[in-house]
């Protein structure tokens, strides 16, 4: 809702930034404000993008018989045994596989086979975000070992392929060249 009070509230959100900002950038005292503490590198670590040069990937890898274990302890009672998804009676989870080509028909499937354009996206999606109901519990290792299991599944990767911090961003996805830059002159500003 936009209401005159709510815009006197941004304005004065945005005047105080003026004011705390630029203390902050003249490398001013975190604990001059009297609250918050210093993230340790521990606590940063927990916040990571994997792009799709894969900058940030850690140490380990994993294969796809490993993954085999962690899917089916982890992974199939949302996704389902085979990856098909689960959608009744009650949606648990996506089908991770599958819909290859079928994007531009009447009827496109979504999957990270079919849609997802670099193969570093799993890692990062799944180490932050899977499984569902206990993200960040699995380790390096083991979320390795799952990408290479759904990649391997997918046929995107061979069956026995290792995938680790230096073959992962070199897996061609099936929809790599599916995106296209938007062309919108003024989202130059935001890149
Ligand atoms: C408790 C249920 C549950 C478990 C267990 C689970 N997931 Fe998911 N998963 C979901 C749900 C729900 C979504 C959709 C989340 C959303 O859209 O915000 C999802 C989304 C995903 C996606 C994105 C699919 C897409 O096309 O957008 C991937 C990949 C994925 N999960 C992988 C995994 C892996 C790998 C594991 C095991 C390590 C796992 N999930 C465990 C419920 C689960």
């Amino acid at each position: 809702m936009c209401t005159l009070k709510g815009l006197l509230l941004a304005g004065l959100a945005a005047a105080a930034a003026s004011f705390a900002l630029p203390a902050l950038a003249e490398g001013g005292d975190p604990d001059h404000y009297g609250f918050g503490t210093t993230p340790s590198p521990e606590e940063l670590s927990r916040f990571f993008a994997i792009p799709p040069d894969g900058a940030g990937l850690p140490p380990g890898k994993g294969s796809h018989g490993e993954g085999e274990k962690v899917f089916a302890e982890s992974c199939a009672a949302c996704h389902g045994e085979k990856l098909e998804g689960i959608a009744k009676p009650q949606y648990l989870g996506d089908k991770l596989i599958g819909g290859r080509g079928t994007l531009a028909s009447a009827a496109p499937v979504k999957t990270v086979e079919s849609y997802w354009p670099y193969a570093t996206t799993l890692f990062d999606y799944v180490k932050r975000a899977m499984p569902f109901n206990a993200p960040g519990s699995l380790t390096d290792d083991q979320v390795y070992s799952v990408v290479a299991y759904i990649l391997g599944e997918a046929n995107i990767i061979p069956k026995t392929e290792t995938i680790d911090a230096h073959s992962l961003p070199q897996v061609r996805m099936p929809n790599r060249d599916g995106f296209f830059r938007d062309p919108r002159p003024e989202l130059e500003l935001y890149r």
